[in-house]
């Protein structure tokens, strides 16, 4: 059978990027770098790692939900959509939806350049009636994608509650880019990961294989070997927990001791317990999340849930009219 070839969009943002957003975030008080760093090649692989953990409830629970959620979804969306998913990752969530679907056309978005090229040849490769594209983006800083036409119904997919990973300006401001994408009556259809007792949020950014203390540490990992930096990972600890007051898990990287990191040609020093923040994951209620959607344009047209309400699946339609301006 023929596989279709894959247009690919180049965008990386580069390792001068990475440089100045890391001296950047260690010369700010506190100190802090984007969670957008932690996905090269092997911080990919090790989120996917994360995905099929135990205490990491979110990746089967949102499978569950769309799976459940499918017929809705084909009923809503129709066909002959273009599916652009956000974050792309592994791309495996989407291949139930392909199959259901079965959209013109596949684009996905995404930071790791590798990881993104094998995840499209291998949709390419398995489903040879679809149209792949790529596209190597920082949609953090922006959503221009020369693939998606705008004559067709454009179907944004962002699942995992990647949203939570952005502060609600960031979030709104990139559901606003979200709804240029798809254009009026287009659809994001999005996961969101709900609130829930405290217990289970801190056991799943905690996980006892250790898997999310490498990840948080790859940061320091890719730092020392893309940038010119002597930064030990094994000096710092992970450190994440749930913070009530802002509703989000938050990660750090905690010096272990009294050191000095250089980085390029700037020394930053450290105090034992002092740390860098790596991540924040909010956690909305559904109606809290659809305040946080209307913000951008989007009305929440359906919503799925787990029977105990762990994470939801939203499909929201871009109204634009009904979007306010931001304060
Ligand atoms: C990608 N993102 C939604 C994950 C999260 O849960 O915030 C990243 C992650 N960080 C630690 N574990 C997983």
């Amino acid at each position: 059978m023929k596989t279709q070839t894959i247009s690919f969009y180049d965008a990386h943002p580069g390792a001068a990027n990475l440089l100045q957003e890391v001296l950047d975030g260690l010369n700010a008080s506190p100190r802090a770098i984007p969670a957008k760093f932690f996905y090269d090649e092997r911080g990919s692989e090790l989120f996917d790692r994360i995905c099929d953990l135990p205490e990491y409830y979110q990746t089967r629970t949102e499978l569950a939900i769309l799976q459940r959620a499918l017929p809705d979804l084909v009923r809503l969306i129709g066909e002959e959509c273009l599916l652009v998913e956000l974050g792309s990752g592994a791309s495996k969530k989407v291949r139930m939806l392909l199959e259901e679907l079965r959209p013109s056309g596949y684009v996905g978005v995404d930071i790791s350049r590798e990881f993104l090229l094998a995840s499209a040849e291998a949709l390419a490769r398995d489903y040879p009636w679809l149209q792949v594209h790529a596209a190597c983006v920082d949609f953090s800083a922006g959503l221009r994608i020369p693939q998606c036409d705008d004559n067709v119904h454009i179907v944004a997919f962002f699942p995992g509650s990647s949203i939570g990973n952005f502060d609600a300006p960031d979030a709104v401001r990139l559901m606003r880019d979200v709804g240029e994408l798809v254009g009026p009556g287009g659809h994001l259809l999005i996961g969101v990961d709900l609130k829930k007792p405290v217990g289970l949020l801190n056991a799943a950014y905690n996980d006892s294989a250790g898997v999310t203390a490498a990840f948080n540490r790859n940061l320091l990992y890719r730092i020392r070997t893309e940038l010119d930096s002597d930064v030990d990972p094994q000096a710092f600890e992970h450190y994440a927990f749930y913070n009530p007051s802002l509703a989000r898990i938050e990660m750090h990287l905690v010096s272990n001791l009294a050191q000095v990191v250089h980085v390029a040609d700037q020394a930053f020093a450290f105090a034992p317990g002092e740390g860098i923040h790596t991540e924040n994951s909010y956690k909305y209620t559904v109606d809290g999340f659809g305040d946080l959607a209307a913000r951008a344009g989007f009305r929440q047209q359906a919503v799925w849930c787990d029977e105990h309400k762990l994470f939801s699946v939203q499909l929201l339609q871009n109204q634009p009219a009904a979007g306010q301006p931001e304060s």
